[in-house]
């Protein structure tokens, strides 16, 4: 089989079909890159003249872009046609949790990875290689080679082709918000598969800018797994700091402290250690539920029930610091203007998908509150979309409400309290003389992110709650004995 790739089609200009295929583009200037979707308006979004109309935002993505886009790198609708031109097909496309049916609200949906297989097995010619670069769970390439073999049979009796397929899993590992950087060093890129030729083939694109010692190669139910299993590790670390963070407030001490006393242990590290509302993003809950599944599928009982908990607790911790906000208070806030900061699910990105925000605005909209949003990057059709609330239209008995904020003071005027959410730069050097003197007193702060100079805030007389922080007055308490 030939080894070098010319042609390359992707299915899915997604949130990682889009970076993933466009760094490619950027680094093999001698292959042709089409991404393809069956979404017109993405397609037409990622082809928009001015860059900063692109469907998603990534720090440096309209860069690349720019550099590569109409030379090397193509946006198009025109499935049929690039899969049938391509050498190498990338199959990046959603694979959400199911929401009905058996499995439903743990398993994924693969009709989309299912669709997708079909396509390439109808219109592909010649010898192609297929990569799964969605999250899937293990033994996927499975069904994935059993369609294609279905059009290998009958092309096989119609002698009209001669179709080859070889299934690769090639795992992405990007973090929104660092996408371009993510992509352009990687810790590791990982390949799983059977055919030796065909991952030399994916192999070779990647040499173009990364290290052969962090190109791993492993078979391809490895490699499936791996990519579950480092989303659950990374989530599990969340919610254990997360679990702290309440023991932390209960006992006096400091969640900062304690995650730089811990993460300086080098078998601990200290990445990953920074309490929070709650994990968000669209994997990994998605993909722990799916871990979850496939425990239980194989009789593993108690390591399904382990790897629950990490959600539970995450469930937990959005919960919990709710009822905070609403006892600090005077246990209501009907009827009180709050102003919101950050809607995003982490800073530097537009995604909302499972934001802690959307669960804890729509408590507070239901507890009566009017919630004044504001995030750099989020716009106020996604937040309609997400509270599923038109603007400043009152809900609940006619109390609770949300409006769109254009800027942190926009926001502030009037609050009983501000709520940080996300870590956005912008909130690190918020100016609170001049915040908290257009809010009502006592004014508020909860910083669920610890990120705010809260020294200052406290200085210009706001009260302040901040997440893993206990009053050091507790720490004087004897424990119960
Ligand atoms: P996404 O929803 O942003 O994009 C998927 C795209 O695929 C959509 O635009 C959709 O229209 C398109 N699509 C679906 N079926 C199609 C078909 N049959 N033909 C053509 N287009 C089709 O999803 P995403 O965030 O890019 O995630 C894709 C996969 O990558 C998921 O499995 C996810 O778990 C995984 N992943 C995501 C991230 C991340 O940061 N978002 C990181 C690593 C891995
Ligand atoms: C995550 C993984 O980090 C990627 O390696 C993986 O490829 C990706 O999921 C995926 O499979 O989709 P992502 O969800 O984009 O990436 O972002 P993260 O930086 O992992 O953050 C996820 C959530 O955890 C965010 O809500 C963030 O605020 C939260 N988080 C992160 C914390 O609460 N504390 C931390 O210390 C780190």
């Amino acid at each position: 089989m030939k080894i070098e790739i010319k042609n390359i089609c992707c299915i899915g200009a997604g949130y990682v079909g889009g970076p993933t295929m466009a760094v490619i583009a950027d680094r093999c200037h001698d292959i042709q890159i089409n991404v393809v979707d069956v979404n017109e308006n993405r397609i037409q979004a990622w082809n928009s003249e001015n860059l900063s109309h692109l469907p998603i935002y990534e720090p440096n993505l309209d860069q690349v872009i720019k550099r590569r886009r109409g030379r090397n790198l193509h946006f198009s609708t025109e499935i049929k046609y690039h899969i049938s031109n391509a050498d190498m097909i990338f199959i990046s496309v959603n694979t959400p949790t199911k929401t009905k049916g058996i499995g439903a609200g743990k398993a994924s949906d693969l009709k989309w990875v299912e669709a997708s297989a079909r396509q390439v097995s109808k219109y592909a010619k010649g010898e192609t290689i297929v990569v799964e670069k969605s999250t899937l769970p293990v033994k996927t390439a499975l069904m994935i080679r059993q369609i294609l073999e279905t059009s290998l049979e009958k092309t096989n009796d119609s002698q009209t082709d001669n179709k080859q397929f070889y299934v690769l899993s090639n795992p992405e590992f990007l973090s929104e918000g660092t996408a371009i950087q993510d992509l352009e060093c990687p810790d590791r890129v990982l390949i799983g598969g059977e055919n030796q030729e065909a991952i030399k083939a994916l192999v070779n694109i990647y040499l173009n800018w990364v290290d052969k010692e962090k190109i791993l190669t492993t078979d391809l139910w490895s490699s499936e797994l791996s990519k579950l299993i480092a989303n659950a590790f990374l989530a599990q670390r969340i919610s254990s700091i997360n679990s702290i963070s309440a023991l932390c407030e209960a006992t006096g001490a400091d969640v900062k402290e304690v995650s730089t006393a811990i993460g300086a242990d080098k078998r601990i590290g200290n990445y990953f250690l920074n309490a929070s509302p709650g994990f968000g993003g669209s994997c990994f809950k998605k993909d722990i539920l799916n871990l979850v599944y496939i425990c239980n599928y194989y009789g593993l009982h108690e390591v399904s029930e382990y790897w629950q908990k990490i959600i539970d607790i995450n469930n937990w911790q959005k919960q919990r610091i709710l009822r905070v906000i609403v006892e600090k208070l005077f246990g209501s806030v009907s009827g009180k203007k709050l102003a919101i900061l950050g809607f995003a699910f982490k800073a530097n990105t537009n995604d909302t998908r499972e934001s802690a925000a959307i669960h804890i605005c729509n408590e507070l909209i239901i507890e009566g509150g009017n919630l004044y949003i504001y995030d750099p990057r989020v716009t106020r059709k996604q937040i309609e979309e997400d509270l599923e609330i038109s603007e400043n239209e009152y809900s609940y008995g006619g109390e609770g409400s949300w409006t769109f904020a254009d800027s942190i003071l926009d926001a502030s005027r009037g609050a009983d309290a501000v709520i940080v959410l996300t870590e956005w730069d912008e909130f690190k050097n918020i100016e609170w003389s001049e915040i908290s003197t257009v809010m009502r007193s006592p004014s508020w702060l909860f910083d669920t992110r610890s990120i705010t100079d809260q020294s200052e805030a406290k200085r210009c007389g706001m009260k302040l709650w901040s997440l893993g922080c206990g009053s050091k007055l507790q720490s004087i308490n004897l424990m119960p004995s």
